[in-house]
């Protein structure tokens, strides 16, 4: 017997019963060919995967801090003779993972066929041991591998010759709701989808804005699922995509329009900025509606929607066409509820400042309770999904949630950021949004990397710093946000006075001794010397300044465009998670038995030529 058979699991199923199917509520295919599939369900304590590969050799899974080999925590498992075996390891570099001494993986069932390997396996989300990562409620990074052989028997898992990868996946989101269709009578699809599209190979990152107009309705009907439809092939040049509705003014001809300036689209149907109703983005699920609740289409809220897709064209490529879009499932059957959707955010200006050579930075936007009050019905609306939204530098976003001077849970967070992979989270429980609450939005940042200063804007190298709630029953509110006020703002900076010249444009007027006088505030920005110090004291600086609050619906709202100070709350504290001591502590006498097998660890040899996780 070799030493890593000491660590054969031997499952408590024999064959795979297939009968089980529905038990997993998430599944992703995790390479572009479809050969790795993923399939996983959890409670609050653990998670059970189910991996299909097409293989009959070995099939590696890991958790990574970021994509990366180094420092994963990494499950192994191979069917051989009918047997199977799974193994627990953690890779510290670029080398075979180094085998757990403790094996936190339980292995269920197994099938091995002529061409694929279909294993089930579980583990605590956190399991304390120091060679496993938690599998917490964050965008994880995922690495896979899988090889067409087995393990050697003596040299252990061999080099899996590039079949690998890695994937974001956000594993503990809870499931989207699955819609009931009670006839497919009742289900009617519209596909707004671009139309071959010449993508423009003079910028690198380009927004088409087209509109369509929805098949003329008698009545209000509900949308009750959107989903993205991408052209296969154009999974990268497709970046994300916006879909607003307005209503049309009657002209047809309008009602067509397309074109690279999404203004001009807007301007001429007079849909600025429009309804939100989906963001879909790279990596991203489809949007599916609680069975209660849809969102109003056909009404007075307009039939004409405008699709902005965001194009991603590095190497300005003159030889792109596309034609992907969102196809949309509506019903004549009306749900109980209207749904609707609130933008919560900075606005999308300059004045939302990021220094360069931030490790993290964070920026703050506030949704105002004087908005809320103004809009919000006495008891009211419930939240029931959220899309959080940022660019190239965010790392993490919280969508803090404040009532009468406390802090409840956040509506939606995620401290694992990754852009490109953004999703609808659907919210477990529901959460109430009432006209005393206030939110604040922080979104961190890291420009370690960037010499310059990255501003509020569209491109992917300016940010944005957004949580688009959804939520029922609809009222007329479309954008809860705020923008610094510019003067505040431009105290940092010893400036005392400055005229706008066009859109963005600043130029400092007062005080007359200032470096910058007469020239472009974004200059004195960009040279402002940028120490670690300066960046925290900036970020200190917009968390006590005034804001000026965005409060736009249909209504004009007297909350809209006021200036305040945020208010300040009593944070909220989590309790310590003191799960892993406790168990350390339980664990001591358990110690002798595990002797042998930390000494058994060191027998596993070696391999070079190790990379589980492309670069
Ligand atoms: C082998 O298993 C895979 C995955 O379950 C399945 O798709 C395939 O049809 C099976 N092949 C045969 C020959 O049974
Ligand atoms: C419709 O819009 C087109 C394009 O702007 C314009 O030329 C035309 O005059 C408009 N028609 C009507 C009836 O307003
Ligand atoms: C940084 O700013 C300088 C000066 O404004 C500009 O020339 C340069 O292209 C910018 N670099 C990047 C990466 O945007
Ligand atoms: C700032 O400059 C504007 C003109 O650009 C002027 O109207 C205003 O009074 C100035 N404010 C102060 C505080 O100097
Ligand atoms: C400000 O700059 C403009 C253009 O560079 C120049 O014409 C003007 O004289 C300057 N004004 C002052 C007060 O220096």
């Amino acid at each position: 017997m070799s030493p890593l058979q000491v660590f054969v699991i031997f499952g408590v199923g024999l064959a795979l019963s297939l009968e089980e199917e529905n038990v997993f509520t998430h599944s992703a295919v995790l390479d572009a060919q479809g050969k790795f599939n993923l399939r996983w369900f959890f409670d609050k304590e653990k998670i059970t995967f189910e991996t299909t590969v097409e293989t009959r050799g070995y099939v590696a899974l890991g958790f990574s801090p970021n994509g990366g080999m180094a420092n994963s925590d990494i499950v192994i498992g191979w069917v051989e003779d009918g047997r199977a075996e799974l193994e627990d390891r953690f890779a510290h570099g670029e080398s075979q993972p180094v085998l757990d001494s403790r094996q936190d993986w339980t292995l269920h069932e197994w099938q091995e066929n002529g061409t694929h390997t279909t294993m089930r396996f579980g583990r605590k989300l956190q399991t304390c041991d120091a060679f496993d990562r938690d599998i917490k409620k964050v965008t994880t990074r995922v690495i896979w591998a899988y090889h067409a052989d087995d393990p050697d028997p003596h040299r252990g898992p061999l080099y899996h010759e590039g079949r690998r990868g890695t994937s974001s996946l956000n594993l503990l989101d809870p499931p989207a709701p699955t819609p009931e269709w009670d006839s497919p009578d009742d289900v009617m699809v519209f596909d707004a989808f671009t139309q071959n599209v010449h993508v423009p190979s003079d910028s690198d990152t380009t927004y088409w804005c087209s509109a369509y107009r929805i098949p003329r309705l008698e009545r209000k009907h509900h949308v009750m699922k959107m989903e993205a439809v991408i052209q296969p092939g154009n999974e990268r040049l497709v970046h994300h995509i916006v879909l607003f509705q307005c209503k049309h003014d009657g002209n047809e001809s309008l009602a067509h329009l397309s074109g690279p300036r999404c203004n001009v689209v807007r301007n001429a149907l007079d849909c600025r900025p429009g309804r939100f109703l989906l963001a879909w983005a790279t990596g991203g699920n489809d949007l599916s509606l609680p069975e209660d609740v849809g969102l109003p289409v056909g009404d007075d809220d307009g039939d004409v929607l405008i699709l902005d897709t965001h194009y991603d064209n590095p190497h300005l490529r003159d030889d792109l066409y596309d034609s992907s879009g969102i196809r949309i499932y509506y019903t004549p059957v009306l749900r109980t509820h209207d749904g609707g959707v609130i933008q919560i955010g900075a606005k999308v200006r300059p004045t939302m400042m990021i220094p360069p050579g931030a490790e993290r930075f964070n920026v703050y936007a506030h949704c105002s309770s004087s908005c809320l009050k103004e809009a919000l019905p006495e008891d009211g609306v419930t939240v029931f999904a959220s899309f959080l939204h940022t660019h190239l530098a965010g790392r993490s976003i919280r969508d803090r949630h404040f009532r009468n001077g406390k802090e409840l849970k956040p509506i939606s967070s995620n401290d694992a950021y990754d852009f490109n992979f953004q999703q609808t989270t659907y919210l477990k429980p529901y959460v109430k949004l009432l006209p005393d609450d206030t939110l604040r939005l922080e979104c961190g940042y890291e420009t370690k990397n960037r010499h310059n200063m990255t501003y509020g804007g569209l491109g992917t190298w300016d940010e944005m710093c957004m949580d688009f709630l959804l939520y029922y029953p609809k009222i007329d509110l479309d954008d809860c946000g705020s923008k610094a006020y510019d003067y505040d703002l431009a105290s940092f900076f010893g400036v005392q006075n400055f005229t706008y010249t066009g859109r963005y444009d600043v130029i400092i007027t007062k005080p007359d001794s200032h470096t910058f006088f007469n020239k472009s505030f974004f200059e004195a920005a960009q040279a402002h010397r940028w120490t670690q110090e300066e960046i925290l004291a900036f970020e200190d600086h917009t968390r006590r300044i005034k804001y000026r609050m965005t409060c736009d619906g249909k209504h004009d709202y007297q909350a809209d465009d006021q200036t305040e100070v945020p208010p300040t709350f009593q944070p909220l504290i989590e309790p310590p998670d003191d799960a892993c001591e406790a168990e350390a502590s339980s664990r001591a006498s358990l110690h002798t038995s595990q002797a042998t097998t930390v000494s058994l660890v060191f027998l596993v040899p070696t391999v070079m030529a190790w990379n589980l996780a492309s670069v």
